[in-house]
């Protein structure tokens, strides 16, 4: 958040954050500019009340002036603390900068700055904006941040202050989102248009690698080498709540959509000079060489992201990966020793089970690392190596974009696995890697049958139950795809692998019942693909209403389906990145067709904090 004008500038920025603290909430802070050459900053760990306390407790007579800026954080380098908060200032105290993304090439940058004998005072990626910033600036804001930034990898919306310059804000947008409100006498800038569309419905969207100027007056657009640019002004017509919610009646219908984002986000600078790289490796490569078996432990969709894992870990490595349900692992007495790789799944970082799971694990003496999506939670704190997925925060109870983030992330722990173990060339990793990375384009493909699948949504909504079907990586998606309708729609649903139907099963199958059936490409494992046409064959001959989630082009599967939901063709062990999406949307359509809270689903809690 941004501002400049007539008002307060704190009074306008903390409600800015009041309506931003949905994006990230594990720290907050403002600067002011008082306009005679002085800078304020506060900021507190915790929720923004914490800041909100925090400057009851100074005085708010202390932030006075007409420009300022503010950050609610989501923690993505540097533990949520009040150090590591944001504004980050640079050591002159004159230049404020919050920063929204990740500076991939941050720890160079640090080092630079170390060397040049700066002190920095956080163990943020952030701070180093400010540092640079200090360093190039000589009486033009914009133009130091451009230079800044064009030295920046990854991705970032940087908002910047001189207590020189105190009647603008300069700001710049990679890859991370940034809007402009154009008021009367007074501007603001946000990463949505929830932070004031109370003042202002006059908006400018700014484009990739695009640095803004903004003065009570307005505002000025231009490249990262200060070429003017046409920014595109355009009208707000959502309400408040809809705006926090990017225009959906619900948050998990944007989460769907953030998911090419999230994707692209936690596998952002995990690939450098050829090689796999994940967070805060305290694992090293001999670590991973001494593993003779993997376990997997998760809870519910974390779980399913694991049993995901499993076929791409086992098949890159050549190690046993046995996933578990975290609840049940401690209790059956487990085989674990030194050499025993957990891998603990949780976008929350403080489900119990699984935290109870990785204290055994270690108390085994086996190696735990973490995929969490919170910085700073309890599991990852207490695993011996950390890998973040960068999801962002997640909102509805369902998890969506963290799932898939989690099966990304999943894949560069398989990867540096056989990179250590040599069980991978550098280049077929390398190959690896670039497939992942095209994932997020395919997901937004994927996303391109939300119209069609919630018209099947509404259409099935009176349905008793729906069962789903997959074999190989498209049974652990089948099992997603029934949670998902189960804690959305309350609706009976179940997941099978399809080679079990004639176990009992298809005793279920009677008329009209719809049954999701996630198909592999044919030009993957074709025994897979034929076998489920014949499971099809079965299910249609007892009356089912079939779904077909396929690959688009593969027609063999037409007579088959009464409902044919095509998804990009991708890598055999890529595809439940994209056939989740029409499953998400399913049950997130149903369950609002039924009329129920898509974000609250009776009886959950985001965070299953108790056994
Ligand atoms: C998934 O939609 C549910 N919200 C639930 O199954 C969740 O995945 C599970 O509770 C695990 O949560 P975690 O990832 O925070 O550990």
């Amino acid at each position: 958040m941004g501002y400049t004008g007539h008002r307060p500038a704190l009074d306008v920025v903390l409600e800015g954050l009041r309506r931003l603290e949905y994006r990230g909430y594990d720290s907050a802070g403002v600067a002011v500019l008082d306009g005679e050459g002085g800078l304020a900053v506060e900021r507190k760990a915790g929720r923004l009340a914490n800041l909100e306390a925090r400057l009851d407790e100074v005085g708010r007579d202390t932030l006075t002036g007409g420009t300022g800026m503010g950050h609610t954080r989501w923690a993505t380098h540097g533990a949520p603390i009040d150090r590591n908060s944001h504004p980050h200032r640079d050591t002159t105290g004159r230049i404020a900068v919050v920063h929204n993304g990740i500076i991939e090439n941050f720890a160079q940058l640090r080092a630079e700055l170390e060397a040049d004998g700066v002190e920095l005072a956080s163990d943020t990626d952030s701070e180093t904006a400010a540092h640079l910033v200090a360093r190039v600036y000589d009486g033009d804001l914009a133009a130091a941040v451009r230079t800044v930034c064009r030295r920046l990898e990854g991705a970032f919306t940087l908002v910047v202050t001189h207590v020189d310059e105190p009647d603008k804000v300069v700001a710049a947008r990679r890859s991370s989102p940034l809007v402009v409100g154009v008021g009367d006498g007074e501007t603001f800038l946000a990463s949505d248009v929830a932070a004031f569309i109370e003042h202002t419905r006059d908006a400018v969207e700014l484009g990739q690698d695009q640095i803004v100027t903004i003065t009570k007056d307005g505002y000025e657009v231009t490249d990262f080498h200060g070429e003017p640019v046409q920014a595109k002004p355009f009208q707000v017509n959502w309400d408040l709540s809809a705006a926090e919610k990017g225009g959906h009646d619900y948050f998990m219908l944007k989460e769907i959509e953030e998911q090419p984002e999230a994707l692209a986000n936690t596998l952002r600078g995990h690939f450098a000079d050829g090689r796999i790289v994940l967070d805060e490796q305290r694992l090293a490569d001999q670590d991973l060489r001494d593993v003779d078996k993997v376990f997997v432990v998760a809870c519910g969709t974390a779980y399913h992201s694991g049993l995901v894992a499993k076929y791409a870990i086992e098949h890159w490595t050549r190690l046993p990966v046995e996933c578990e349900l975290a609840s049940e692992f401690r209790y059956r007495d487990p085989v674990l020793d030194r050499d025993t790789l957990v891998v603990a799944i949780s976008q929350s970082g403080e489900t119990a089970d699984t935290l109870e799971a990785v204290r055994h694990a270690r108390e085994q003496k086996a190696r735990v690392l973490a995929i969490c999506n919170t910085n700073g939670a309890q599991i990852p704190r207490e695993s011996d190596a950390v890998l973040y997925t960068h999801a962002g925060p997640e909102i509805g109870v369902a998890a969506t974009k963290t799932f898939l983030a989690q099966i990304a992330a999943n894949y560069l722990v398989g990867l540096a696995l056989a990179q250590a173990r040599g069980t991978k060339y550098p280049d077929e990793v390398a190959r690896e890697f670039r497939e992942l990375e095209a994932m997020p384009a395919a997901v937004q493909h994927a996303l391109g049958t939300v119209d069609q699948v919630r018209a099947l949504g509404r259409e099935l909504s009176d349905s008793k139950a729906v069962l789903f079907l997959g074999r190989h990586v498209g049974f652990p998606v089948a099992l997603e795809g029934a949670l998902k309708l189960k804690e959305l729609a309350y609706m009976h649903a179940e997941g099978f692998a399809a080679g079990e139907l004639k176990h009992g099963p298809i005793a279920l199958i009677e008329d009209q019942l719809p049954v999701v059936v996630v198909m592999p490409s044919p030009k993957g494992r074709a025994v897979l693909h034929s076998k489920l046409l014949s499971n099809i064959s079965e299910i249609q001959a007892r009356g089912a209403r079939t779904i077909v989630i396929a690959e688009e082009g593969d027609d063999t599967v037409k007579p088959f389906a009464d409902h044919l939901i095509e998804v990009p063709a991708v890598p055999t062990l890529l595809q439940p990145l994209v056939s989740s999406v029409p499953l998400q949307v399913l049950a997130a359509e149903i369950a609002r067709s039924r009329g129920y809270d898509v974000d609250k689903p009776r009886n959950l809690a985001k965070s299953v904090t108790v056994e």
